[in-house]
């Protein structure tokens, strides 16, 4: 049975979200689901933004079917072509062989490639930049996004009711559950936090694309923004922009201290916990810890990017870094992480190596700069040690 919601007069939502999904991109845990988001806007034209994930799409060509209420499907605009949003544009067409594919150059060859579907020339529409489509009432207006978060990513304005189809930008991990807009829950408690793990661990590597994509917005009247993932906005838009203006730009949002420890029988966990707990009597209060072996990295890099301070504590381990940490530093590396102050503490029975080996790896993060020294515990931390510990609290401290 359908299940639609009207977002005004001419568009409607017809998506459906996904709870019993573990791993979205087979990568990142989705505790409170997914929601893939589509749109239908009846116009002169009928016009469908986007499809979605093939787990749902049993409840979207109900939805849409309901949406269109009799009438045939003349535009498919499709703004991002990867398979959680587009993996039923080849059925699709067999239901509405007549609808036209509204998309980029690359964006056509990426369907080629992913349906083996050669779509002749007159049932593809390309545009580029700045391009726009009259739909009777409506004109969409197309805007290039590369790599955010797909080389062929687009965003569609709709100029005559100011909104904007933004695909990955500004979406949430978190099925919808009835309320489709961002007013409608308490989106700061409940939903923040997973709006900053999806954007940091999904686009974060693509900070400078997504600036310029919040140039190319900054110069539009925007009332509403329609996502791909997650609520819809159409109030309180300028906080949730300043939040993606702030991320994009790698820089903290807050000052924070954020702990994360690879240990193996305690030891490691007993230098990071006495930090936390001298920086806390030196009045620190944003400090996060984190278990490197218990916490999912998306996690963890969420905070990496929310926070000023970062602590990382690993034993050593086949001659490098504790397997965990050496994952998650990789993973921080590759999505960019800029701007930040890193301490790090190692642990070696006969070798310590984690230390220097860490340093390496988050050397490559840019503006970064390293308090000194690093502290090495062979194999538990000493009476003697913890004043090297209580230092580095002074000096986190005196950094914030
Ligand atoms: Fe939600 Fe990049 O796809």
């Amino acid at each position: 049975m359908y299940n639609t919601r009207k977002i005004s007069a001419d568009l409607t939502w017809i998506g459906a979200s996904d709870r019993r999904l573990a791993l979205f991109e087979n990568v990142y845990p989705i505790p409170l689901g997914i929601s893939y988001n589509s749109y239908l806007l009846n116009d002169e034209k009928t016009v469908l933004l986007d499809t979605v994930d093939s787990s749902v799409s049993k409840q979207f060509f109900e939805n849409l079917q309901f949406a269109l209420n009799g009438r045939t499907l003349d535009y498919v605009i499709v703004n991002h072509m990867e398979p959680d949003h587009c993996a039923e544009i080849a059925n699709l067409l067999k239901i509405y062989p007549n609808a036209k594919i509204v998309c980029n150059a690359q964006t056509k060859k990426m369907i080629g490639q992913f349906f083996a579907l050669n779509l002749p020339e007159q049932q593809c529409i390309l545009v580029k930049e700045g391009d726009v489509l009259n739909t009777g009432k409506h004109t969409l207006r197309f805007i290039m996004a590369p790599m955010v978060h797909w080389p062929e990513v687009m965003v569609t304005y709709d100029e005559t009711e100011k909104t904007l189809f933004s695909a990955d930008a500004f979406g949430t991990f978190g099925a919808l559950n009835g309320n489709i807009f961002a007013d409608e829950v308490d989106f700061e408690r409940d939903y923040l936090s997973e709006a900053r793990r999806y954007y940091t661990n999904i686009v974060g590597k693509y900070g400078p694309q997504v600036q310029a994509l919040l140039n190319k917005a900054s110069g539009l009247e925007i009332a509403r923004i329609c996502p791909l993932h997650g609520f819809i906005w159409r109030d309180n838009l300028a906080w949730f922009i300043e939040k993606y203006a702030k991320w994009a730009a790698y820089e903290p949002e807050e000052k924070g201290v954020v702990i994360t420890y690879g240990s193996i029988y305690g030891n490691t966990q007993n230098a990071a916990e006495i930090l936390a707990s001298k920086l806390a009597d030196k009045g620190v209060k944003n400090i996060k810890m984190f278990d490197v072996s218990q916490t999912h990295a998306s996690y963890i890099i969420a905070n990496a990017f929310q926070y000023s301070h970062l602590v990382f504590a690993a034993v050593t381990y086949n001659a490098g870094i504790f397997v965990n940490m050496d994952n998650l530093l990789r993973d921080i590396t590759a999505h960019n992480l800029q701007n930040r102050i890193i301490a790090t503490i190692d642990n070696g029975t006969w070798a310590a190596m984690a230390g220097k080996q860490m340093r390496e790896e988050l050397a490559k993060l840019k503006n970064c700069t390293f308090i000194e020294p690093n502290i090495s515990v062979k194999s538990a931390l000493t009476e003697a040690q913890l004043a090297e510990i209580e230092q580095l609290a002074e000096q986190i401290k005196n950094s914030l």
